[in-house]
Order: C-alpha cells, then sequence, then structure tokens
C-alpha cells in the first residue's frame, strides 16, 4: 500500500462526519437550538482525528519528507495552501468553541455564530479533501522510491499508535484543571 492509502481512507470518515454535521446544521436552522453536546463531539472528532492523526501525519510526515524534495512549483503551491487551510481549520473550530461557551452560559444569540462556523467547516473540508486526493497526492507519490514510501507508511503507523495515549492523557489532563 502506498502511504497516501491511509490518509485517503481518513477522508472517508470525515466525509462521513460532515453528513451528520450538515443534518445537525438543518436541525439547528428549524428549532432555533444548539445541542452542546453534539457540538463537543464534533470538536473533538476535527480536533482529535481530522486534526492531531490525520493533518498530523500530513504535515509532520508527507508535507515534512517532501519538504526536503525538488517539488515542482505547481506542488509547492499546493502543499503551502494546504498548510494555510489546516491553520484556518483550526482556528473556525477555536471559533465554534468560544460560541458553544458563550451559548451553554446562556447568550442564545450565538446561536447564529455556530450555524455559520460548522457551515464553515462542512464547506471547506469537501473542497480541501478533493484538492488532495484528485490533484496532490497521488502526483507527489512520485518523488518518493518504493523503500520510501514503505518507510513512510511505517511511520503513519507507528504515529498512529501514540495517538490514543495522548488523547487520553489530555482527557485526564482536563478533567484535572476543571
Ligand atoms: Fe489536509
Ligand atoms: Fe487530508
Amino acid at each position: 500500500m502506498m502511504p497516501i492509502g491511509p490518509l485517503m481512507k481518513e477522508h472517508r470518515l470525515i466525509e462521513k462526519m460532515l453528513q451528520l454535521m450538515e443534518k445537525e446544521i438543518e436541525k439547528m436552522k428549524k428549532f432555533l437550538k444548539a445541542n452542546p453536546l453534539f457540538i463537543d463531539i464534533t470538536v473533538d472528532f476535527i480536533r482529535m482525528y481530522a486534526d492531531r492523526t490525520h493533518h498530523g501525519k500530513e504535515e509532520e510526515i508527507l508535507f515534512r519528507d517532501l519538504a526536503k524534495k525538488e517539488l515542482s512549483p505547481n506542488h509547492t503551491k499546493i502543499m503551502e495552501e494546504l498548510i494555510k487551510e489546516h491553520i484556518w481549520a483550526r482556528t473556525t473550530v477555536g471559533k465554534l468553541v468560544d460560541a458553544k461557551n458563550q451559548y451553554e452560559k446562556g447568550n442564545v444569540k450565538v446561536l447564529n455564530d455556530i450555524v455559520k462556523y460548522l457551515t464553515e467547516l462542512t464547506e471547506f473540508y469537501p473542497k480541501h479533501i478533493e484538492k488532495e486526493d484528485k490533484h496532490f497526492f497521488i502526483p507527489v507519490m512520485k518523488y518518493f522510491t518504493k523503500e520510501e514510501q514503505d518507510k513512510m507508511l511505517q511511520e503513519f503507523w507507528d504515529f498512529d499508535k501514540t495517538l490514543i495515549h495522548e488523547k487520553y492523557e489530555k482527557v485526564i489532563e482536563n478533567l484535572q484543571n476543571k
């Protein structure tokens, strides 16, 4: 398997989450109410899975190794865009968390902001994923030998292994700080 195999598989799970988010947005618009628990689960999914696990492998392994290669101007440009887009997603999730916290404190006016940030995220990810799946992942594999690709795939598995521990260490840390 090429190292982009697991990344593309992860895109498919992110897409399933996006569908659930779209349904939730419709509910919020219909009933003019937010479900903070759903937002918590969404934020955890995006932060821990889409960002830490998935963007983590992209940035800390794939992009790191690509940066050592002589990329075409087009591939350099796309990689820079992808990094900026990851930053945008992180910032938007942060804004969503702030809005949800305010909503829980009784400020129902932020419902519009919650809908706005959730909508922005559901519109953003499909474009970002398409750029990677259709215009980046497969063509950039040519910069790596078969051996380098195998090594990268192994590094991906090793990266994933650490995350369950990281996740629950963070859960305990957050509870201790409450
Ligand atoms: Fe990405
Ligand atoms: Fe991705």
